[in-house]
């Protein structure tokens, strides 16, 4: 924490009063009104930044017309080709880090991220934290509607990425997040290539590693009722074979620390 930080928390500054949301979108045209009309109800100052890429169900063109009805709060970026979840973030990261928005929050365009819990995440930021993950496992925590096979995919990854990575994080994968800008502008993002899920887990394992306060909140997820899933298998092999190389190469950094230790 520098000492800016510190001070402007003793006179009491909300980083929240100056939030954006960045939303992802993939084929997403029934969801996007009805999420950004709960959110501005739920939170009514918030910004919202949709990225899309070039989905050809025609979402982009909705998001501008959604935009040109509320210009000040709903902006559009558009993105020619489809290349991920974690690139979408990456790209609308900069986007906000350009401007003056102080957090900076990750939610699904599909209802799965309730904005009526933001406040939870908002509030955790208010109160200290660096990354606040919206979290389904733990005390409070829930997901509705998951098929079984998408339960324990979801555990055995959180399992494994704990295990490997050796981070005390119950919910690593979990896509409804909120940053506080300066995580964002001191990790090294251009070194970030996670596509699918493991961008998650690539992300909280570098804001782990940078010794920044990572609290989680309990939020029900709940899946999507309209449209359809971008996961695929691709993502699950990505997410195995990135965290297992993460781990060792921790093991091994950390061992190497150790020994000079010892020497000196
Ligand atoms: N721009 C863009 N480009 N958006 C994308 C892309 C892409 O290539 N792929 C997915 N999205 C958008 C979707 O349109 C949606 O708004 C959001 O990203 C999440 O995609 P889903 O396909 O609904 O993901 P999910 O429900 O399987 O995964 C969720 O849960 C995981 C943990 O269980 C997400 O929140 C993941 O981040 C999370 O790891
Ligand atoms: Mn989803």
């Amino acid at each position: 924490m520098t000492t800016g930080q510190s001070a402007s928390r003793l006179q009491g500054s909300r980083p929240s009063q100056r939030t954006l949301v960045i939303i992802p979108t993939f084929n997403e045209r029934e969801n996007l009104p009805l999420i950004l009309d709960r959110l501005h109800r739920a939170c009514p100052d918030v910004h919202v930044l949709v990225v899309d890429d070039s989905s050809p169900d025609g979402t982009g063109q909705l998001a501008d017309q959604l935009a040109e009805a509320d210009p000040d709060r709903v902006h559009v970026m558009h993105r020619v080709t489809k290349d991920g979840l974690g690139a979408a973030y990456l790209a609308g990261f900069a986007w906000g880090l350009g401007r003056r928005y102080t957090v900076l929050v990750e939610m699904d365009a599909d209802g799965s991220h309730a904005p009526e819990q933001l406040h939870r995440l908002l509030d955790a930021v208010d109160a200290g934290a660096d990354l606040v993950i919206g979290s389904r496992y733990v005390d409070g925590g829930a997901v509705r509607n998951w098929p079984w096979r998408r339960r324990a995919l979801s555990k055995t990854a959180n399992t494994y990425s704990r295990l490997l990575l050796g981070i005390d994080v119950h919910d690593v994968t979990a896509g409804y997040r909120a940053y506080r800008r300066e995580v964002l502008e001191t990790i090294d993002l251009d070194a970030v290539d996670s596509k699918g899920y493991c961008f998650q887990i690539d992300l909280t394992f570098r804001t782990v590693t940078n010794g920044f306060a990572v609290v989680e909140v309990p939020i029900t997820f709940t899946e999507r009722e309209l449209g359809v899933s971008k996961m695929s298998g691709s993502n699950i092999r990505e997410a195995l074979v990135k965290v297992a190389r993460w781990g060792i190469e921790g093991r091994l950094t950390r061992g190497r620390a150790v020994r000079a230790d010892d020497l000196s």
